[in-house]
């Protein structure tokens, strides 16, 4: 009774987003179990459907044929299991023979006087078969908590598949003893033996306590390692949200299993809400990264008062990844354009009468000096002295200001929904992400600058089917 009253406000609710993945009650976070199988689309995600403030976590299951229309299904994984009975946290699926091996983190919280952190919890590693990622065949622990190597705290979790040469791999997230992040790596022939190989890269205590939902792929001749590290602590322009998430360049030792670093770690985002990203490799052979917008661990005065509506978070768009000029691109996916509609094209100063609440946004100019760019209630973009300002009002909802130095801006590719704005900035070489509370019909958009150039816009609209 209660749920299905959530369910009916949920619908009235003008912060519900229209072309992203949202939970239809409840609390969502990592995306997980990102496949295409038989031209299927899957995602799975970190799900509790009882309460927007979280919980004990479940994987909630979407589908699609395109990447743009999802169909809601069924709960995929219920934390019903011995090994699983505190929430079934994150992870990934690979396909082998025809079927999905999934495998995900068991959390159990054992009864007692424990930290949970060095005593009292279990990760375990739990591997699931299915023929076509909806029925589960099998689901057993193939690498238990007191299994795990000497040295690290109770945190091993988030593991992610991949294979190279018909042999497997599976990376998961750790936390050492004296408090550093860390990746182990774990091989088999058969998805079923696992020997721990080491780790391929470990932190020092500058780089966090803990590094979450590790992900390694091969990308234009680079190899990525993809981490979400908690308790970096902030610098001037970079990690000022509570837990950062970037990626490594490297090279990858095949033999050791030790990455090589060929770049820092770089932060995806310069918004407020961005973490967990999670990547898989279509049929089509793109590298596509799914994130959680949003972020845990926040400060009291960040809030989403979408909680009081029942329901908390959202999936960010898809991405696309690519590696130019030993740069990390990030493109919205090219299905999007499909959703396109009502195109305004105007040269930059000619008139100020664009408005909309669901939107794309283009702007081209030549080298931009200065701008300064509004939108939704309070949203600003400001752009001076080689310094990019994203700056929210009351509609931030605690999201003040975040400062990005860029020595030049040609291009802003903006995705607006009713709660969330997505700033791709020269191409998707520095995004933004963040969710904003406007109140309704707050909509009006202006863009000041003397550069030279065009504004399009066009409404974004999925078909109602
Ligand atoms: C990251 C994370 C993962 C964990 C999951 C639990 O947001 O903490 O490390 O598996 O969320 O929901």
């Amino acid at each position: 009774m209660a749920i299905d009253n959530l369910k009916k406000k949920s619908k009235n609710d003008s912060w519900r987003l229209k072309y992203h993945l949202i939970p239809e009650i409840g609390w969502l976070n990592d995306p997980n179990g990102a496949i295409q199988f038989d031209g299927t689309y899957h995602i799975y995600y970190q799900y509790v459907p009882e309460n927007a403030n979280g919980g004990k976590t479940h994987w909630g299951h979407m589908t699609s044929k395109d990447m743009v229309y999802f169909n809601q299904e069924p709960i995929f994984i219920s934390p019903t299991e011995p090994f699983d009975i505190d929430g079934v946290y994150s992870g990934s699926g690979i396909e082998k023979d025809g079927k999905i091996h999934f495998f995900y983190t068991g959390n159990v919280k054992q009864p007692g006087d424990n930290d949970y952190i060095f005593s009292g919890r279990e990760q375990n590693v739990v591997h699931i078969v299915s023929p076509d990622g909806f029925e589960i065949q099998c689901r057993e622990v193939v690498i238990s908590y007191t299994d795990f190597p000497v040295g690290f705290s109770n945190h091993i979790r988030d593991p992610k598949l991949f294979e190279k040469n018909g042999h497997y791999y599976m990376i998961l997230g750790g936390r050492t003893n004296d408090n550093r992040g860390s990746i182990l790596v774990y091989d088999s022939p058969n998805l079923e033996e696992w020997n721990y190989r080491g780790t391929m890269m470990e932190g020092n205590e500058d780089q966090g306590y803990m590094w979450e939902c590790p992900d390694f792929f091969e990308l234009n001749d680079e190899d990525i390692l993809i981490l979400s590290p908690q308790g970096i602590l902030p610098e001037k322009y970079q990690f000022n949200n509570p837990h950062a998430a970037g990626y490594i360049i490297g090279k990858l030792d095949w033999l050791t299993m030790k990455l090589s670093s060929e770049t820092t770690f770089q932060e995806f985002d310069r918004g407020f809400d961005f973490y967990a990203p999670h990547t898989f490799e279509d049929e089509s052979g793109r590298r596509i990264m799914w994130a959680w917008m949003g972020v845990g661990d926040t400060m009291p005065e960040y809030m989403n008062p979408t909680v009081a509506r029942g329901w908390q978070h959202a999936m960010a768009l898809p991405r696309e990844l690519s590696i130019e000029n030993g740069k990390l691109y990030q493109r919205p996916l090219a299905e999007y354009k499909e959703i396109r509609s009502n195109k305004i094209k105007r040269e930059i100063g000619t008139s100020d009468d664009l408005s909309g609440e669901v939107y794309e946004l283009l702007v081209e100019m030549e080298e931009s000096k200065a701008f300064h760019l509004k939108l939704r209630q309070d949203t600003e973009l400001i752009y001076d002295s080689e310094i990019l300002t994203l700056k929210h009002g009351k509609s931030g909802y605690g999201r003040r200001k975040r400062m990005t130095p860029i020595d030049k801006v040609t291009r802003l590719n903006i995705f607006v929904d009713t709660s969330s704005i997505e700033i791709f900035v020269n191409d998707g070489e520095f995004v933004l992400t963040t969710r904003v509370y406007p109140d309704i019909g707050q909509d009006l958009i202006s863009f000041e600058s003397n550069v030279k150039g065009t504004i399009t816009y066009w409404d974004l609209k999925l078909e109602e089917e």
